[in-house]
């Protein structure tokens, strides 16, 4: 058998995984579901899901990956049989469905460069910012192909291998995107006005918490951190035996919430310096930051470059994702790696045109007071979830001990919170997300 490939060195494999991890979910997600939920009470709830269900499910889900060395679907059926491999296949399906509207929504910031260069945006007039946007999305050509010319950029990635392509485009460009981010945290927290939503962001106000606010909170949880869909079975499939998976799981965790809290804080304060309003939806990000950039020295040269880096982490997550369908397909299926890309980004493509058209340009792709990107969307916050719940009962009962083997290299390595860690699994991640799912039916 050929052996597998791995990752080139310890911070190619933590910088490929945040680089899954940090992506849309973080700069165009976050601040607008914290915007819809009432702030600061959502930031809590998404920091408590993260900490509690988050750190362990993600040690857990690289630990399965580098211990069977496959697929989510592969490693479930190598480890146990039954119908555990089920958990994979509906990774592989969740995969399937977040692709197809992240393409539609990474299209968006390939629109966005243009704009930034051309000036069509250089203005601090909000409402022809909006209209601009509004325009853009509820076309029923540009949506299309700009889904189409970011998924196939994703392909090139993931046609070049795991080296070459994602490890060698993370390292450089995730730390470029990290101090854009910290620039534009200073912009917004000193433009005047900027206080209010300091105060909404950071000052819970727990009358606003309800079932549909621990949802959204606990599937953003799982979003930003790429969990429970395989993603990080998958990658951590390409780890080698001496990696020491604590360091690196707390790592990727701290660094995709870092970025996530900074989001917020780029946003929300420019949000009300800006008199916009806070739970405008999905459109929140693209319509706020025009702004900010319009009344920046240098603002377009500064806009263009945050959209390209927006763009390329996307792009790092959009090829984890499809990284889990292509390992499914070439481990499973005997596809050759090319073929199984082409298919892959066919079958994303044709899933992706309702959520695509779905905003403005096909009326009846609005129902139930959503469009149907805002269904695709809020079908995996409990679709991963979800995932993470079997994930932890077949890591809590049927591996136990045997991955905490896995975890501390057979003892090498110290995981002192092994004990902690499995009872986690066991009993606090499976109980506190099946009462989080329900409560948000309720
Ligand atoms: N985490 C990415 C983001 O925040 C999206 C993503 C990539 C993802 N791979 C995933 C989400 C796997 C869930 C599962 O944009």
């Amino acid at each position: 058998m050929q052996a597998r490939e791995n990752w080139g060195s310890r911070f190619g494999f933590v910088m490929a995984a945040a680089g899954s991890a940090v992506g849309l979910g973080n700069i165009w997600k976050f601040p607008y579901v914290t915007g819809e939920n009432g702030g600061g009470a959502f930031l809590l709830l998404y920091l408590a899901f993260i900490l509690i269900f988050g750190v362990s499910l993600v040690m857990a889900e690289m630990a399965i990956g580098r211990m069977t060395q496959k697929n989510p679907v592969g490693a479930f059926k190598a480890l146990a049989g039954g119908a555990w491999p089920l958990v994979g296949y509906l990774g592989v399906a969740t995969g399937f469905i977040i692709l197809s509207f992240y393409i539609v929504i990474a299209g968006w910031t390939v629109a966005y460069m243009v704009f930034m260069l051309s000036g069509e945006l250089a203005t601090t007039d909000s409402s022809q910012i909006a209209n601009t946007f509004t325009t853009l999305i509820g076309g029923s050509f540009w949506p299309v192909a700009l889904a189409v010319i970011f998924m196939l950029a994703t392909c090139g990635v993931v046609i070049g291998g795991i080296g070459k392509g994602i490890e060698r485009a993370s390292r450089i460009l995730m730390p470029a995107l990290f101090v854009m981010l910290i620039l534009l945290v200073i912009r917004s927290v000193t433009l005047p006005g900027a206080q209010e939503g300091l105060a909404f962001y950071l000052v819970p106000d727990f009358s606003k918490i309800t079932g549909s606010t621990l949802t959204a909170a606990i599937g953003q949880a799982f979003f930003s951190l790429s969990l429970g869909m395989g993603a990080l079975i998958t990658y951590g499939s390409y780890l080698s035996r001496h990696e020491r998976l604590p360091g690196s799981a707390f790592m990727v965790v701290g660094l995709d919430t870092l970025v996530a809290i900074l989001a917020g804080l780029m946003i929300l304060p420019a949000v009300f310096a800006y008199q916009l309003d806070p739970g405008a939806g999905p459109g929140l990000t693209f319509i706020t930051l025009p702004v900010v950039f319009a009344q920046m020295p240098a603002g377009t040269i500064f806009g263009f470059v945050f959209f390209a880096l927006l763009f390329v982490a996307a792009l790092t997550s959009a090829v984890s994702l499809l990284e889990v369908v292509v390992a499914w397909l070439v481990d499973e299926k005997g596809m050759s790696r090319k073929s199984a890309v082409l298919t892959a980004a066919l079958v994303c493509i044709a899933l992706g045109l309702p959520s695509a058209l779905s905003q403005g340009a096909v009326d009846s792709l609005v129902f139930g007071g959503q469009s149907f990107l805002d269904w695709a969307a809020q079908l995996t916050d409990i679709l991963l979830p979800l995932g993470g719940f079997f994930t932890a009962l077949f890591v809590g009962w049927v591996m136990g001990p045997r991955l905490v083997d896995e975890i501390s290299n057979q003892g090498e390595v110290p995981f002192k919170l092994a004990g902690l860690w499995l009872f986690v699994c066991r009993f606090i991640a499976p109980l506190g997300i099946a009462w989080v799912l329900i409560a948000g039916f309720l």
